[in-house]
């Protein structure tokens, strides 16, 4: 029998990455040869010491000229670029690589020194892969990097439909319950559900985003087997919810713990000289450590209120800033340390582009960690008990964060909470009061707006120039 070798292939963004990585790490641990298939574009960027004469790392073309940005705001274009430009170099290689093809050719070890791969691991959003493998008789298996819980929810959408409860009605109510994510309907509000499901009109031509990713987790659960970095301690009700709906589920998170090996994956150079920074700080778990991950984007608003917040605190802050996470980074790094008191050995503020998560939060200065609930940060920080403020911005992050703070308990959900929230239903953010501008109607209207302001609401009340002159307005 051939020595098991595997293919595992993530969907080429730095939260899969890392999590495919781990469970290749594992299986290299285990004994096992692992081929790590990145695109070309990241083979170039990631710093990949392999580390193990098991592990190897080869590329496939993504599909997008050199030149394009790959950033959040393209990932569609980079997920059908996959589809459509991916398959067929990938399609060769795996045919090249796999047994049965080697064993057609009457070839023992068609790829050097590894033995021919045996099995292919496709992140789930590459289910074309799987349909490549099926062609060529590879066996395959599906490994989704997000929560059990998330995945729930988008099994349940084609039910949250017919119940009523999507799309979400105009001006409704976020903390109404919601039913028909099995097991979960006294924990889950609608602003607990994928950011995807809060558009009033939810039809397929407005929110393809909704539909595209409900349509993925219906596929992931054909899969012959469907592998998550999870595990029952934290999740065994949604997983009992999602093992009849597929064919084989195993729950072998979190990943990140479990391998000794030590192959890296990160694709922007980690800047290890806040360690330093860490290290000087004297007190214990006296350090905020905030990182909205690698996709996150914010607004310079956003960015305003956050930096407030941080500094408002009155405990040094560890703020990882990507260059794209908010235009003109630069120049706000600069800013933020300045403000915050930074530069030099004792500064009250450090901040980075990028930082090695992993080390940070295991680091003694740090207490906690602000956070956009992403899944592979939300399990580093359970299993090295950093608790957790959360910050969703996008997909499963909503449901992740509820969990942290109503069921797990590790930490609080803020989403929401800031007035410059991303993730605000549309139309509710911003009120123009006009009022006839005699003082009777000007007094019977204000207070009106003080109770918008109080709901969150942003109010602009408008005079005429000439009262204008005369008011002595002063803004709230
Ligand atoms: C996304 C989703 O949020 C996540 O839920 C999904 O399952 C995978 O894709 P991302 O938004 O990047 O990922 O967040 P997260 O899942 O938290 O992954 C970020 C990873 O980057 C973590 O492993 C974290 O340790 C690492 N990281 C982050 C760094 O190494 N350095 C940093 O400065 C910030």
């Amino acid at each position: 029998m051939a020595a098991p070798h595997v293919l595992v292939f993530p969907f080429p963004i730095q939260g899969h990455i890392n999590c495919l990585l781990n469970f290749a790490n594992a299986l290299v641990d285990a004994g096992v040869h692992v081929t790590f298939l990145h695109t070309e574009h990241n083979l170039r960027r990631v710093a990949s010491g392999a580390g193990s004469p098991h592990l190897r790392f080869l590329s496939v073309p993504d599909g997008l000229p050199d030149d394009h940005p790959r950033t959040a705001a393209y990932l569609p274009d980079l997920y059908k670029s996959l589809a459509a430009g991916t398959r067929g170099p990938f399609r060769d290689l795996l045919a090249r690589s796999s047994s049965l093809v080697a064993d057609a050719a009457g070839v023992d070890e068609p790829t050097g020194d590894f033995p021919p791969v045996t099995c292919l691991v496709a992140d789930g959003l590459l289910g074309w892969a799987v349909e490549v493998a099926d062609e060529l008789g590879v066996p395959a298996i599906v490994m989704r990097t997000a929560s059990a819980c998330s995945l729930l929810a988008f099994l349940s959408v084609p039910k949250l439909f017919e119940l009523g409860e999507l799309p979400f009605p105009v001006g409704g109510d976020l903390d109404e319950p919601v039913r028909g994510v099995p097991g979960m309907e006294t924990i889950l509000r609608r602003r607990d559900l994928p950011s995807h499901c809060r558009r009033p009109n939810a039809t397929y031509e407005v929110n393809p985003g909704l539909h595209a990713l409900a349509k993925l987790s219906a596929d992931s659960s054909k899969a012959r087997a469907l592998v998550l970095n999870t595990t029952p301690t934290l999740e065994r009700t949604a997983l009992e919810h999602i093992a009849p709906r597929v064919r084989d589920l195993f729950a072998i998170g979190p990943l990140h713990a479990m391998s000794s090996t030590a192959a890296s994956s990160s694709l922007l150079r980690e800047d290890g000289g806040c360690m330093a920074w860490l290290d000087a700080q004297a007190a214990d778990r006296s350090v905020v450590y905030a990182s909205l991950g690698s996709l996150a984007t914010i607004t310079r608003e956003q960015f305003a209120e956050l930096f407030a917040g941080l500094v408002a605190t009155g405990y040094p802050f560890l703020w990882v800033l990507r260059p794209d996470m908010v235009a003109d980074a630069a120049a706000l790094e600069d800013e933020a340390v300045r403000e915050a008191g930074g530069g030099g050995g004792s500064s009250k503020a450090c901040v980075v582009a990028w930082a090695p998560q992993r080390e940070v939060l295991r680091h003694r200065a740090v207490g906690c960690f602000l956070t956009h609930a992403g899944w592979n940060s939300t399990l580093e920080a359970i299993v090295d008990g950093v608790p957790t403020v959360c910050w969703p911005s996008s997909a499963d992050q909503q449901m992740n964060s509820r969990f942290v703070g109503a069921v797990w308990r590790t930490g609080l959900d803020m989403k929401d909470r800031s007035r410059s929230s991303s993730t605000a239903m549309a139309g509710e953010a911003h009120v123009l009061v006009f009022p006839v501008p005699a003082q009777g109607h000007i007094n019977a209207m204000l207070p009106f707006a003080a109770a918008l302001l109080d709901a969150g609401v942003f109010v602009t009340f408008l005079h005429t120039d000439h009262n204008s002159r005369r008011a002595s307005s002063v803004a709230a």
